[in-house]
């Protein structure tokens, strides 16, 4: 019964406060799965290393040049490099391109429809791009686990431990998977990254603004403290 709240409640607040950001708009009005898999998949490799502000731009350019991964898969290494200027980290355009003509030369342009060929067929996706990719394009029901959903489930579940030990890794995609809301597992895991970046971030968190207050482990160990400050670790 908890984990039913507290995914109404995240999603709620996620329905009110979320950013508008093209990837989400193409989720909700893109049909076609092909499509859908594709541009989200440009998305998060774009996002693993820079900014959504920076992002923006640099998507909305390259879904206008290459919409389909055929036409990713056409364009040369020069082009993609071109349109990746900026970026940095150039070796994620070069696989987005490597992936492309994967799919076009050896699965019949089909884009993969799970987490798990995702992971196992494009190069440069791993562990958290395929089930970001699987659940908000595919509709896929797993978890999602990146640098900001670590931070809101390490406080939810007061877990002091090193965040980055295989066991206490494990024991994050286990509870990212239990508390995935299986109707919209797109929605939570964006909910999930957005809670990171907007209230529940490194320094200072905004507990007041929270839409899972209730259920914080951490946020309930501070308050029970003598101390001033609600500082979260
Ligand atoms: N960071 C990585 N993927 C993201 C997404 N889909 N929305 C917001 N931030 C993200």
């Amino acid at each position: 019964a908890h984990v039913v709240l507290l995914r109404s409640q995240l999603l709620s607040w996620y329905d009110r406060e979320q950013r508008e950001l093209p990837w989400r708009t193409l989720a909700v009005t893109e049909p076609d799965l092909n499509i859908r898999t594709y541009a989200v998949l440009v998305s998060e490799i774009m996002l693993q290393q820079t900014q959504v502000a920076t992002v923006i731009d640099y998507y909305n350019r390259w879904m206008k040049r290459w919409p389909t991964v055929e036409a990713l898969a056409a364009a040369t290494l020069e082009e993609v490099n071109q349109m990746w200027a900026g970026l940095g980290y150039y070796s994620r355009g070069k696989r987005l391109h490597e992936g492309a003509q994967k799919v076009v030369t050896e699965l019949k342009g089909q884009m993969p429809r799970t987490v798990d060929s995702l992971l196992k067929q494009l190069p440069g996706v791993g562990r958290y791009t395929a089930a970001a990719v699987g659940s908000i394009a595919l509709g896929q029901v797993t978890g999602a686990v990146d640098g900001n959903v670590i931070r809101v489930l390490c406080r939810l579940r007061a877990i002091g431990a090193d965040s980055t030990s295989p066991a206490v890794t494990e024991a994050l995609w286990g509870l990212a998977n239990t508390l995935v809301d299986p109707e919209r597992p797109g929605d939570f895991n964006q909910a999930m990254m957005e809670l990171g970046a907007r209230v529940c971030t490194p320094k200072g968190p905004l507990c007041s603004q929270c839409p899972v207050q209730s259920h914080c482990h951490s946020y309930r160990k501070v308050k029970t403290n003598t101390s001033a400050d609600h500082s979260l670790p």
